[in-house]
């Protein structure tokens, strides 16, 4: 297989099974992959969405139950929790994570479900999952989750009005400090000071929320961090297009047409709203009381490739300007969430930081190359998969990768790069 190592694919799948059989959970009727057990020994909706992917290269089965699991999880008025902490055997918590969780303690209800959503990846997963599988039974099980948690974010998301997703703390990105998200916080990562305020903020916010009940109305009266993220709104264009497709599979027509229609709306919104034509990329945007960018260039700034409805000439511009770029994304390992050129002024701190530094995320790796290859760059995201798969290997299955070195950074065993399997699948096998 063009550019892939065998040796370096049997490795990785060998540590998936491993990672995957300690990460995973049977609590009662639950199922799930906790993304790390050490530190992250939780049900998170967006790490299952990525682990469900993953499994499905190992066992079908076992990602249809985790789904099933998730999907059980929204609430009835449509809220995905961002994170569920269950008690189990599995789940007992190290004491460093139960002292985060009293630092947090703002951020969840009374059964342990987090306030906050996340970017809606499970609804993608769940097609790509049913796509391999048909199991009818299975997704008249998980579709009314599905529609409640879509119509959430369309009906109660829209902060703005402008027909996108917004978010209303940084955890809702998935990417939590991330430079455009500490930008439209008032920090900044090239400034020495600024280092507390990135420590502290995201508590506070927390914090604020919680006083304000979570309730949207006066978070948004309040108008502290009300944001149109990019891997939000990219992943929920998405979203709605597996919705619409899964709808047609449902036997609901109607859905299907409703959905695709929102899919559509969804990202012209992005395109008037967020594209900058002078950077030739996304910026996100915040502020309801003065909406401006934040332009401040990440790999979430290319993410509308992902979304499926990207316009083909954008969609170039983003591969040539910037993915494809040696003094931005396209450097000796693949693929930095933050621009090379742009970095190159950070601070230190930023290193100890998520999302801030020189880092490399096995999920926006997946979804790049997929962005990649459903714009006709085959060869590229070939190049992309296999550079994941060795970089893998060789490091083991980590948080994220130093972007310098491709050394594993963080949390050991964590799940996310069981997506190289997939992207091994999709890429050269399937194709
Ligand atoms: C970190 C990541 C977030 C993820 C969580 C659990 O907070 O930034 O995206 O969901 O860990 O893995």
């Amino acid at each position: 297989m063009d550019g892939l190592d065998e040796t370096d694919l049997l490795k990785v799948r060998d540590e998936a099974l491993r990672v995957f059989e300690a990460a995973e959970v049977h609590a009662g009727s639950d199922y799930f992959h906790m993304p790390n057990a050490k530190y992250y020994p939780s049900l998170f909706a967006w790490d299952s969405g990525f682990n469900a992917v993953a499994m499905s290269q190992i066992d079908a089965e076992r990602s249809m139950r985790e789904l099933e699991t998730l999907f059980g999880r929204v609430a009835p008025d449509g809220h995905m929790p961002h994170e569920v902490l269950i008690d189990c055997e599995e789940t007992r918590a190290s004491l460093s994570r139960n002292l985060l969780r009293r630092m947090f303690r703002w951020a969840y209800d009374s059964n342990g479900a987090s306030r906050m959503t996340d970017p809606p990846i499970y609804v993608f997963a769940a097609e790509q999952v049913y796509s391999g599988t048909r199991d009818a039974k299975w997704l008249a099980k998980i579709w009314p989750g599905i529609r409640r948690l879509l119509d959430y974010l369309i009906f109660e998301r829209d902060l703005f009005d402008s027909g996108l997703v917004s978010i209303v703390h940084p955890w809702e990105a998935g990417t939590d400090l991330s430079p455009q998200i500490l930008s439209a916080l008032g920090i900044d990562p090239a400034k020495r000071a600024d280092a507390l305020k990135a420590t502290f903020l995201v508590p506070l916010l927390c914090r604020h929320c919680d006083r304000l009940s979570w309730d949207l109305k006066s978070i948004s009266a309040a108008n502290r961090f009300i944001f149109e993220d990019l891997t939000m709104n990219s992943i929920t264009i998405r979203a709605l297009t597996s919705a619409s497709r899964l709808a047609n599979e449902a036997g609901d027509p109607a859905a299907a047409a409703r959905y695709d229609e929102r899919a559509r709306a969804m990202a012209s919104a992005l395109d008037e709203l967020l594209w900058d034509d002078e950077a030739g990329c996304y910026f996100p945007r915040f502020d309801l009381a003065a909406p401006r960018n934040v332009r401040v260039i990440t790999a979430a700034s290319v993410l509308p490739l992902f979304s499926g409805l990207c316009e083909p000439e954008r969609a170039a511009r983003m591969i040539e300007e910037h993915v494809l770029n040696p003094s931005e994304f396209w450097v000796d390992y693949l693929i930095p969430f933050n621009s090379h050129r742009q970095i190159a002024g950070f601070r230190p701190w930023s290193d100890k930081k998520l999302w801030a530094g020189h880092c490399i995320w096995a999920n926006f790796n997946w979804m790049i190359a997929i962005g990649l290859w459903d714009h006709g760059r085959e060869a590229e995201a070939r190049k992309l998969a296999a550079r994941t798969v060795e970089m893998v290997a060789r490091a083991g299955f980590w948080e994220y990768y130093d972007s310098r070195t491709g050394e594993g950074r963080r949390m050991r065993d964590f799940t996310w790069p069981g997506l190289a399997l997939d992207m091994v699948d999709r890429f050269f096998v399937r194709a």
